[in-house]
């Protein structure tokens, strides 16, 4: 079965061919991160027209490197929220209309239940498994017992991990986008910083708004001492303090679940520190630890591709009214 999957929920414009939910035959990201940057951050009408300007272009290019023709496709899949609703609506009308005109399935796909699925691309999910969701808009444990069987343990009670790396790049002067830019520069630096390690309770959720405002407020006590800080050595106090609670956090709930399988899905997945940290406690562990390769962390259609496989298995099609949603429970 070949799905066309289209991605549109924030800044990027993507279309994936993807053969039987494994199989990727092509995938096109156009990404409008350069515009946005000249703002310091994503602005949704900019991103919503330039969708409208890119969309055919991207779906034309991903059936030329597939060598395929639209008649080859078996079905449509669109990520339908959460984003930004003016971004959403772009990929949504395009993939209704291409499921109206060739009388072909469309597949409605949570963009986090994307993020999980990512992790297909490397190996069959082997269930019960963990998900740690670490992305610009959410921090969450999942617990999954088989496709498509989300329980949440529990998620952050402020601040997503990406939101809070981006606005932690702002306050020491790092452009944007912020999150890849300080996990490089945490490895330039030393833990020099004494910042609090947030929510360090038996529970599974997090608290990242207090860290960054520690973050903050050192910053500008010592601009107004004259002094500046020493942004990698801020960037690796910054970057331990989250990382530690992530993977203890993580931890915990494989033990208390009995669980041998963690993935990890969503933008921040691409940090190195967290790769790392997971990949050495999964070990001493003895846990099976899947983290899809970097391209296929941040915001792609072929992880659309792989959860729509999935989710049409489980006979989830929509009909010609789905609608976007910009805040939308995973299920
Ligand atoms: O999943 P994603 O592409 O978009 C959302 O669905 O949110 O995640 C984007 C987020 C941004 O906040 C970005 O700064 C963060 O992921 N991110 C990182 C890294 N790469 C991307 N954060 C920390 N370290 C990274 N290497
Ligand atoms: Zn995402």
């Amino acid at each position: 079965m070949y799905i066309l999957a289209i991605e549109s929920s924030c800044d990027e414009t993507s279309v994936s061919i993807i053969k039987d939910g494994q199989e990727e035959i092509s995938t096109v990201i156009l990404s409008q991160m350069d515009t946005h940057a000249n703002y310091g951050g994503v602005v949704p009408e900019i991103a919503s027209r330039m969708h409208v300007e890119n969309i055919t272009l991207v779906i034309d290019e991903a059936l030329k490197k597939a060598n395929m023709k639209m008649t080859d496709i078996d079905a449509f899949a669109v990520t339908y929220g959460p984003g930004l609703i003016g971004s959403l609506l772009v990929g949504l009308m395009a993939a209704k209309t291409l499921a109206f005109i060739y009388n072909k399935p469309l597949i409605p796909v949570h963009h986090i239940a994307g993020h999980i699925y990512a992790n297909n691309l490397v190996k069959r999910l082997e269930f019960p498994l963990i998900a740690l969701v670490v992305s610009g808009g959410h921090t969450e444990l999942i617990y999954m017992k088989e496709d498509y069987s989300f329980e949440k343990l529990g998620s952050t009670l402020d601040d997503a991990v990406g939101e809070a790396y981006d606005k932690v790049a702002r306050v020491i002067n790092v452009p944007y986008p912020g999150g890849p830019l300080v996990d490089k520069l945490a490895f330039d630096g030393k833990d020099t910083y004494d910042l609090p390690v947030p929510l360090n309770d038996d529970s599974y959720n997090f608290s990242f708004s207090g860290l960054k405002s520690a973050v903050i407020n050192l910053a500008h006590n010592e601009r107004q001492k004259g002094n500046e800080i020493n942004v990698a050595n801020m960037a690796c106090s910054f970057q331990n303090r989250v990382v530690y609670i992530l993977v203890k956090k993580t931890m915990k709930a494989l033990k208390d679940y009995n669980v041998k399988n963690l993935i990890v899905a969503g933008g921040v997945a691409a940090n190195k520190g967290l790769r790392e940290a997971l990949t050495k406690a999964c070990n001493d562990e003895s846990v099976n630890l899947i983290i899809p390769s970097l391209k296929y962390c941040t915001d792609n259609a072929a992880m659309i591709g792989v959860a729509a496989y999935y989710a049409y298995k489980l006979g989830r099609v929509a009909g010609l009214d789905l609608n976007a949603k910009a805040v939308t429970t995973l299920e």
